[in-house]
């Protein structure tokens, strides 16, 4: 951690505190409030952590008022047009760009980790057929925990490394046959000369009777969405997953507990609920409704895909993933689609009302993504295994950074408690 050089003085009751202040890199200053509760007895109050830094990180930066995403320093956008997903991975996890060689090396090592076990195949058939597949999701990368026992003792380096390179190798053959398995076809097993996209969609769209033939466009379309969801900051399954092992629980269980903390509507799941908010708005003179709702106070209707905890300005990840929208859209020839139309509608006319302005509320990266996934002939449903895919690195990176930290300390955090005090337990004929 760096060096304080200023301080914070807070006054309780007459007594001061002097409270280090720490610079980062980039970003506001922290105030070090850690001895506080020892040494005045008070707790600090931040439901939601608003204004709470909860770990020194390295890996991802957010200027929120700029609308600036970095991993280790480099813009997403810079990274969307140049690099691919496993060399975003490479950066993420050993925290600078790889040589060719070093490239090579870990897309040989993920590669050669893509199947999955094939006892595995049994826990599948334990779930009903009409099962969303992040339910499926949570319970097999649980599970992986009882099948690859030699990589969670996380106080081994070699074996969180290959945890890691598990982690991110599964995926993709997880989350497709969580869709194989809805759908009632046979899993397709993945193919070691398909890049992790190609291999992907194959793994989704082939059938035995039939191999799936991957347009290089579709492909490096998915291979965006991955990249532009891979990591962001202390976001809430991030943290989730920071919670969960910080005592000391193995990877592949701590990993589960970030999905199934993505699955909700506020984070992940909003890719699908904005999808099927745009299919409810479904043409463009419905919109004005759909706005007044938003702004109402007595609706809890919100525009879904709008408005970040962190971004007060666009969404970078929002910006890029519209242009892929338009390749998509355009290479399979529905630039009429309306659901788009309602889209980019919808976009403008929120923009320009004041409302959205003065909350600084703009689409975020789930505003457009849904529509590519739904032009590549994904449903709704696979749109936050997708995410839970892209974000898997993000979380071991972040998981990685915290256990090797020699200060690790399990998470705990207080309260305010505003519930009853002491009293005496009463005989049940006495209540
Ligand atoms: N539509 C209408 N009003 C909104 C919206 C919205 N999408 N988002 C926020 N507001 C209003 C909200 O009602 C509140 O108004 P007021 O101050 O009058 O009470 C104000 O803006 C601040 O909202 P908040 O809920 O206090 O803000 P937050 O930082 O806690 O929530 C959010 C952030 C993303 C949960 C929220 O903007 C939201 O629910 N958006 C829709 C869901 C969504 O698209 N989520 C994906 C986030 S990006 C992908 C990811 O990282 O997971």
């Amino acid at each position: 951690m760096a060096e304080s050089t200023k301080s914070a003085k807070l006054t309780i009751d007459g007594t001061d505190y002097d409270l280090p202040i720490y610079s980062p890199t980039a970003g506001p200053d922290v105030i070090d409030i850690r001895k506080l509760y020892g040494q005045a007895g008070v707790f600090t109050y931040d439901p939601g952590f608003t204004s709470t830094a909860s770990c020194d990180s390295t890996i991802t930066y957010i200027d929120g008022g700029k609308g600036e995403l970095l991993h280790r320093g480099f813009p997403i956008d810079q990274l969307a047009e140049k690099s691919h997903y496993l060399e975003v991975c490479y950066l993420l996890l050993y925290g600078e760009l790889p040589t060719a060689e070093q490239l090579e090396d870990f897309e040989n090592r993920v590669t050669m980790h893509t199947m999955l076990h094939e006892q595995m195949h049994f826990l599948f058939r334990g779930y009903r057929r009409d099962a969303h597949p992040m339910a499926i999701m949570v319970g097999v990368v649980g599970a992986l925990s009882a099948f690859y026992h030699d990589s969670t003792d996380v106080t081994d380096p070699w074996q969180r490394e290959v945890a890691t390179i598990r982690l991110i190798a599964k995926m993709p053959t997880i989350a497709s046959m969580a869709y194989k398995y809805t759908l009632g076809q046979p899993f397709v097993y993945p193919r070691n000369e398909l890049d992790y996209a190609s291999n992907f969609l194959r793994m989704c769209f082939a059938v035995p009777a039939e191999d799936y033939e991957v347009n290089p466009i579709l492909s490096r379309a998915m291979d965006r969405i991955f990249t532009l969801h891979a990591d962001h900051e202390q976001n809430a399954s991030t943290s989730t997953v920071r919670l969960a092992s910080s005592s000391g629980a193995n990877p592949f269980a701590c990993v589960a507990a970030g999905i199934a903390c993505l699955w909700g509507p506020a984070h992940g799941g909003a890719n699908q609920a904005c999808l099927e908010m745009l299919r409810e708005i479904g043409s463009v003179d419905r919109i004005p409704e759909f706005i007044a709702r938003a702004k109402d106070k007595n609706d809890d209707f919100r525009l879904m895909g709008f408005g970040h905890r962190v971004y007060k300005n666009f969404d970078p990840r929002a910006k890029v993933m519209k242009e892929s929208a338009d390749e998509v859209l355009d290479l399979l020839g529905i630039e009429d689609n309306p659901v788009l139309q309602v889209a980019k509608e919808l976009e403008r006319q929120a923009l320009a009302d004041p409302y959205f302005a003065e909350k600084k509320l703009f689409p975020n990266v789930d505003f457009y993504s849904g529509i590519i996934l739904e032009a590549m002939g994904f449903p709704t449903s696979m749109f936050t295994p997708i995410f839970a895919l892209s974000r898997t690195v993000g979380w071991i990176s972040q998981w990685k950074e915290m256990i090797a930290d020699p200060q690790l300390k399990i998470g705990r955090p207080r309260q305010l408690y505003q519930g009853e005090t002491l009293r005496d337990y009463v005989e049940m004929e006495k209540r």
